[in-house]
């Protein structure tokens, strides 16, 4: 219930406003996104991969319906990697980036996922000459043919473009077979927006059965599993599908969210895993942030404590 309540707010414009304002919020927010500015971004990741952590770049935004607004956040990728690469952290794809397609254009009316498969190009052409990759994010069920298909263009000319799936769709163990091939980055994440039961499952354990079921398919096929979860049972479970699989620990990596269960993120760093974070920066906090309260009742609490404790 509370889950549902803060997905629908996370699409009201009259509570992002709240929120927004409220004098605290930034601090909280402080804990998920590490700033707004390129430079943020910068060092955060710096830091990270000093302590042996991989990472993967969100600028934030989505929902784009204009045009210049979508060049923009293109742009700012471009940019991003630029500083990246003139940092040294990009090499060998230590640090590559996330990229929502709907805030490179997908969203806009009749050109919409050309418009962002040539934004996304232009992204993937600068990762390149970064020397690192880029992953779809994937965004809620209306979308996912969309993506999938501007993955499938783009993999002509940048085969190592990830994709994302989302255990809690019934269609994504039918995806991951399809997309269990040699080179295939795939990440597998639980699935963060609200979605009709007639398309996903409602249930927390029939999610988590699912991600295991996919899972399988993903740690058993020639393609890399990128595991996006902070689930310390899936974490276990993976880590023994690898070894069933056989599976050397360089094909395949962890992956979690900045700011969450960072001691954890640690240890399997330090065990040898690779173990990549997803970081997001920019002033488009909002969308990302009621998302991760959603995740966590514990987060909620934490935000209205400090709201209360400062008002
Ligand atoms: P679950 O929510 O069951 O949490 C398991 C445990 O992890 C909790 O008990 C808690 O300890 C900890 N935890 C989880 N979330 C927390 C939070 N917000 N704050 C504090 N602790 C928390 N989704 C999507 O739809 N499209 C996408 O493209 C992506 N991309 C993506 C990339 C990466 C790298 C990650 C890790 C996740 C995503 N997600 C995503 C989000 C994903 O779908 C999911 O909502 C979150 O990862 C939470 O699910 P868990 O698997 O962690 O399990």
């Amino acid at each position: 219930m509370l889950r549902d309540a803060l997905l629908q707010m996370s699409r009201s414009s009259r509570v992002r406003d709240v929120v927004e304002r409220a004098p605290v919020t930034r601090n909280v927010v402080h804990r998920f996104v590490p700033g707004a500015d390129v430079g943020d971004a910068v060092r955060a990741a710096a830091e990270l991969t000093a302590s042996h952590r991989l990472v993967t770049v969100d600028h934030l935004g989505e929902d784009t319906f204009d045009l210049a607004q979508a060049r923009a956040t293109r742009d700012a990728y471009l940019t991003l990697l630029t500083q990246m690469s003139e940092a040294g952290l990009t090499e060998g794809g230590r640090v590559e980036v996330s990229v929502k397609l709907s805030a490179v254009g997908q969203a806009l009316e009749g050109d919409g996922e050309k418009i962002a498969l040539e934004h996304a190009w232009d992204i993937c052409s600068a990762a390149q000459q970064a020397g690192t990759t880029v992953t779809l994010d994937m965004e809620d069920h209306t979308t996912t043919d969309s993506t999938l298909s501007v993955l499938r263009e783009l993999r002509r000319d940048y085969p190592w473009v990830g994709a994302v799936l989302q255990a809690y769709l019934h269609r994504t163990e039918a995806d991951c077979r399809d997309l269990a091939t040699a080179g295939s980055r795939v990440r597998l994440c639980k699935g963060a927006y609200n979605e009709p039961a007639s398309v996903a499952f409602a249930d927390k354990s029939e999610v988590d059965r699912s991600y295991v079921r996919c899972m399988k398919v993903l740690m058993d096929g020639d393609g890399y599993p990128m595991l996006a979860t902070h689930d310390p049972r899936l974490i276990d479970i993976a880590g023994a599908l690898a070894a069933r699989a056989g599976r050397a620990e360089t094909t395949y990596e962890y992956q979690m969210l900045y700011g969450i269960r960072p001691d954890e993120q640690q240890r399997l760093a330090d065990q040898g895993h690779l173990m990549r974070v997803y970081l997001p920066y920019g002033a488009d906090w909002y969308g990302y942030f009621m998302r991760r309260l959603a995740e966590r009742p514990a987060n909620v609490t934490f935000f209205l404590r400090s709201l209360a404790t400062r008002s």
